[in-house]
């Protein structure tokens, strides 16, 4: 089994990535399994890329002879030229309710209703490193609908079907996160094949 780190303190992005890495042969662990306390960096970037990278780079000098990868996610809406985007999490003040009720409102009579949920990923360790996206494109709704999931799926509808109303299983079958995750075990599995995934936290440990 190989270790990588996620760079996160969201237990539902960690539970998220260790089902589809766990029976790939990667196991996920926490911050707090590899005693990082109070990783909260800025998400300055202006890309979800970027953001990603920027909390992977500085993982990884905390914990050098680890692997680690960051995410960063959002919804872009095309008629609000791709806005809320990395500022999915603070477009407004408030509630999650309160953010797609903005959105809501900023798209009363607008014919256009396409948007996409987006996952960037970026891996580091010392010998190697990549960042990949995947995306999930839908429509953004007329009212908030279901009572599952989180952030924006009260307004997100993929194929008639919102994302509030999904089962956990329904929704990981296409969500932008799921596929950001499964392209990256298969760029692992690559890296592994060419014997370049040298790291794993125990290294650290011992030395
Ligand atoms: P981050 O990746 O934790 O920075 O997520 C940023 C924000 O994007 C979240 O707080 C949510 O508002 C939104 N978001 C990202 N992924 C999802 C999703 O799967 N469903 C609903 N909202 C999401």
């Amino acid at each position: 089994m190989r270790d990588i780190v996620l760079a996160t303190n969201n237990q539902g992005k960690l539970d998220e990535a260790r089902k589809i890495l766990l029976p790939r042969g990667y196991n996920v662990l926490s911050l707090k399994d590899v005693g990082v306390i109070n990783f909260n960096p800025e998400e300055i970037g202006e890309t979800f890329l970027d953001n990603a990278v920027l909390k992977a780079k500085l993982l990884l000098q905390l914990i050098p002879n680890s692997c680690v990868f960051a995410d960063d996610s959002g919804l872009e809406v095309e008629a609000l030229e791709d806005r809320p985007g990395v500022r999915s999490a603070r477009y407004c003040e408030g509630t999650d309710t309160d953010r797609c009720e903005k959105i809501l409102e900023e798209m009363q009579g607008k014919e256009n209703r396409k948007a996409a949920f987006v996952c960037s990923v970026a891996f580091y360790c010392k010998q190697v490193s990549f960042a990949l996206s995947a995306r999930c494109e839908g429509e953004i709704g007329t009212e908030m609908k279901g009572e599952n999931g989180f952030g924006y799926d009260p307004i997100f509808v993929r194929n008639g079907k919102c994302f509030g109303e999904m089962t956990q299983q329904e929704k990981n079958k296409c969500s932008h996160r799921a596929g950001a995750m499964l392209q990256m075990a298969n760029y692992l599995d690559d890296i592994v094949k060419k014997g370049l995934f040298l790291g794993s936290f125990e290294r650290d440990v011992r030395q």
